[in-house]
């Protein structure tokens, strides 16, 4: 397993590009499925979540060519499952499941298990088909969902559901009838969907509020699509800015993407400039603790969280952190207790003393943003820090060390053999 050794302690400064969103391209690749035609995406990164979607799509039938511009023809879905060596490696295969049962009458999709950071039941998502007259069963650890048409229904998610929405929303394009969902997502990711869905000649209204009404169409056409820019991606690079006392430029992001970040990290001094398309982050000297909670866009981002995390454990003063979203989301807080770190969690809620600096150690990767956050850590350490199981980094964000290496970052990745 690679690992990543960082010798800390420079502040970053410079220009990053942004690439395409993960989380908004592997709901489109999912809606490749809804339609015969040929669908492109462009702008797709190179990640390891989205080789999983591609050998997804693979098992159920469609063809697809290659590069940052993927052209995917499902002209015939042969096999309308999900299987599980898939689904385990990747919770978002899930996805699937809306696509395929509009579009095929029938989908077989692996049940998930627990994740590192929370439970994350698709309750919700199959409530939802439900609504909408699907017949479901669960057997042998797999959804079978059945309908000859999905008809429209009026569904009121009971937590917000970003993926939830996605997958309803993409079925009730192909539904007959209306469906309302209310208590939607309001993620930029399920607005650009609704912006591809809406080119292919499906009728969306309400995308980035709370209700989205869809009033269903017999089929689908091709569309030329590019993705959204990764505002995850860009919190963090913002981030290993603040947390080094450095100077960094996010390119091709737009700012309302990530109102809530930036807010909170000019609370916790940072003098923050944007334009149209590109944010500056200028750090100051240290930065103010401040406290912060996690919520459903346009609050802060759960995907954000570990990372804010990590820069007020050098923050002058004491913050505290409360996670709303998952319930387990706080494996980090360990791995930056070894790097000099002083956190005591409490239930939902992170308290962080400030420390004048966190010192170098090995520590251990167990998620994507829990990488990402030790990455960030590592950056401002004295002294080196190797992270362990970066797999998890790889599958969010590309080519991080060659990003980082050119702010002036002194890290290495270290490629190990077994
Ligand atoms: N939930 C349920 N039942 C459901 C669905 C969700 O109880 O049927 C709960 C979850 O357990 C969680 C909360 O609702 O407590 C919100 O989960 P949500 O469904 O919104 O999460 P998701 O759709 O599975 C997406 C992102 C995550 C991101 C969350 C929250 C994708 C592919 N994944 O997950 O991204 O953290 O929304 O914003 O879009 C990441 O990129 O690192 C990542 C984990």
């Amino acid at each position: 397993m690679d690992s990543l050794i960082i010798e800390g302690g420079i502040p970053l400064h410079g220009d990053v590009e942004i690439t395409g969103a993960k989380n908004a391209a592997l709901p489109l690749m999912a809606a490749a499925l809804l339609t015969a035609r040929t669908f492109t995406l462009r702008n797709l990164p190179p990640l390891q979540d989205i080789q999983t979607m591609k050998r997804l799509l693979t098992h159920t039938g469609a063809q697809w060519h290659d590069g940052r511009t993927i052209t995917i023809a499902a002209e015939k879905i042969t096999n309308a499952e999900a299987p599980y060596d898939l689904v385990k490696t990747m919770r978002a295969s899930s996805l699937v499941l809306g696509p395929l049962l509009a579009r095929t009458g029938v989908a077989h999709v692996s049940l998930p298990g627990g994740c590192a950071i929370g439970a994350r039941p698709l309750n919700l998502h199959l409530k939802a088909l439900e609504a909408m007259g699907a017949e479901i069963a669960i057997n042998e650890g797999y959804i079978t969902a059945k309908a000859n048409r999905l008809k429209g229904a009026r569904i009121t998610f009971d937590t917000i559901t970003v993926t939830g929405t996605e997958n309803i929303m993409m079925a009730a394009t192909l539904a007959d009838g209306v469906t309302v969902l209310e208590n939607a997502a309001q993620e930029p990711e399920v607005s650009a969907l609704a912006e591809c869905l809406t080119r292919m000649g499906a009728k969306i209204d309400g995308a980035g509020t709370s209700r989205i009404t869809i009033t269903g169409v017999s089929e689908l056409n091709g569309v030329d699509y590019t993705l959204i820019p990764d505002r995850i991606e860009a919190g963090t690079y913002l981030m290993a800015g603040a947390i080094t006392g450095g100077e960094v430029t996010v390119r091709n992001v737009p700012p309302q993407f990530l109102q809530a970040t930036l807010d909170k990290l000019t609370d916790a001094g940072c003098v923050i400039t944007t334009t149209d398309h590109n944010i500056t982050l200028k750090a100051p000297q240290r930065l103010h603790a401040m406290d912060m909670t996690t919520a459903p866009f346009p609050g802060f981002a759960t995907d954000l969280q570990a990372q804010f995390m990590a820069c007020m454990t050098v923050a002058d003063g004491t913050s505290i952190i409360r996670e709303t979203i998952f319930e387990n989301r706080f494996m980090h807080v360990a791995e930056l207790g070894r790097m000099g770190a002083d956190i005591t969690v409490d239930g939902h809620a992170a308290h962080i003393k400030g420390v004048p600096h966190l010192s170098g150690a090995p520590v251990m990767a167990t998620d994507l943003r829990a990488s990402a956050c030790l990455v960030l850590a590592g950056l401002a350490a004295h002294g080196s820090t190797e992270i362990q199981r970066i797999y998890h980094l790889d599958r969010g964000y590309e080519h991080v060390e060659d990003k980082l290496c050119r702010l002036g970052a002194k890290i290495r990745r270290v490629k190990s053999s077994h």
